[in-house]
């Protein structure tokens, strides 16, 4: 019997009756590839916060899934009701992560549309959600796609890339932003050459990024993020490729941690870096990347996590910023499934969105 909801990515989708989510568990991996199913409201926000489930576009989507989940569980029979308790719904989830845009884009997009069709009855715009997420994820599929292509037409065979975290398929759906064009040319036959990063301190570039090439045979050689200077200055690196969580009117970017050091790093060398991803990570409503907020996450993180015994004393203060913000100057382009915007960004980006 064929599914009600098709399975669109592996990462993330709805159960086979609609009622829950299906996640791979980002924590685990590389070692187990285990599923969580979100069904609670507090099972989602958790995902999200924990990072079971990660990477902006992969956000945004299991947001939308969430909205449509919860929306099937709201009691209010008649729209004032409802949209009371979607407000409530809508607010907590977006509360989870402040940094990536595709989470509050996402939410506010059914916002919009539940607005739009206040009129209908309840069970209509419940089944309405189910579709604006739906909807989601398919664009989200083709972005990823048109945008793996733009990225490849900037490479050539024996290049070698650097990425920082991750932005593979796990963190979206399919190929991926920055390292889709890598993803790409494996399956046409090119070779390039994959730096990861590890990407202290949540390591995504040694536990998903070297995984998910290693996996599709992409030629991936993982560093310690202190070894990037040392690549670029052999000659190993022709293209910084990174995936972004909110891009600025600007062209300021804000993604994980660290990657305004490759930035920098890589200006020194004269290697080009390309931030990738979908508009919806594009927030004109941000003049500068000092309108971005930051999220800041637990020390221990810093301290403890994935050592066998603490490796600092329990009290020694951290500072640990879970994203940066790279200075456009910076920034060779920024690959979007539209076409690859040059500078200045406050033109192409503004021209991007007037069209
Ligand atoms: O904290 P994370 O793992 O969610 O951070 C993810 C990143 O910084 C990614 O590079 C970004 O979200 C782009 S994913 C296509």
């Amino acid at each position: 019997m064929s599914r009600k909801y098709e399975i669109l990515a592996d990462n993330v989708h709805l159960s086979e009756d609609g009622k829950s989510i299906i996640i791979v568990d980002q924590t685990k991996l590389p070692n187990v590839l285990e599923y969580l199913t979100l069904s609670t409201a507090q099972e989602m926000y958790d995902a999200i916060k924990s990072l079971a489930v990660r990477g902006a576009p992969a956000i945004g989507i299991c947001a939308g899934y969430c909205m449509f989940c919860l929306a099937q569980q709201n009691k209010g029979e008649n729209f004032d009701d409802f949209y009371a308790q979607f407000l409530k719904d809508k607010e907590y989830i977006n509360s989870s992560r402040p940094t990536a845009v595709n989470l509050s884009w996402a939410v506010n997009r059914i916002d919009k549309m539940v607005v739009a069709n206040k009129d209908k009855s309840v069970a209509q715009i419940v089944e309405l959600i189910g579709e604006e997420a739906i909807a989601i994820q398919k664009e989200d599929i083709a972005m990823c796609k048109a945008i793996s292509e733009f990225g490849l037409s900037l490479l050539k065979e024996g290049d070698g890339v650097l990425t920082h975290c991750n932005a593979g398929p796990l963190a979206t759906s399919r190929y991926g932003t920055a390292i889709g064009p890598m993803l790409m040319a494996q399956e046409k036959g090119i070779n390039v050459k994959v730096f990861a990063d590890e990407t202290r301190p949540l390591l995504q570039g040694a536990r998903l990024t070297s995984y998910e090439l290693h996996k599709a045979g992409v030629d991936v050689t993982l560093i310690c993020d202190n070894m990037a200077s040392m690549v670029m200055k052999n000659g190993w690196v022709q293209a910084c490729f990174v995936g972004c969580d909110r891009v600025a009117a600007n062209g300021d970017a804000a993604n994980k941690i660290g990657t305004s050091g490759v930035a920098i790093l890589a200006k020194h060398y004269g290697i080009p870096v390309y931030v990738l991803g979908p508009t919806s990570t594009i927030d004109m409503n941000c003049k500068t990347g000092d309108d971005i907020v930051i999220e800041l996450r637990d020390e221990d993180e810093i301290r403890s996590k994935f050592y066998e015994q603490p490796m600092a004393l329990a009290d020694v203060k951290c500072f640990n910023p879970a994203f940066d913000v790279t200075d456009h100057e910076l920034i060779a382009g920024i690959i979007t499934e539209k076409g690859i915007m040059r500078p200045p960004y406050t033109e192409s980006l503004a021209k991007l969105f007037e069209e």
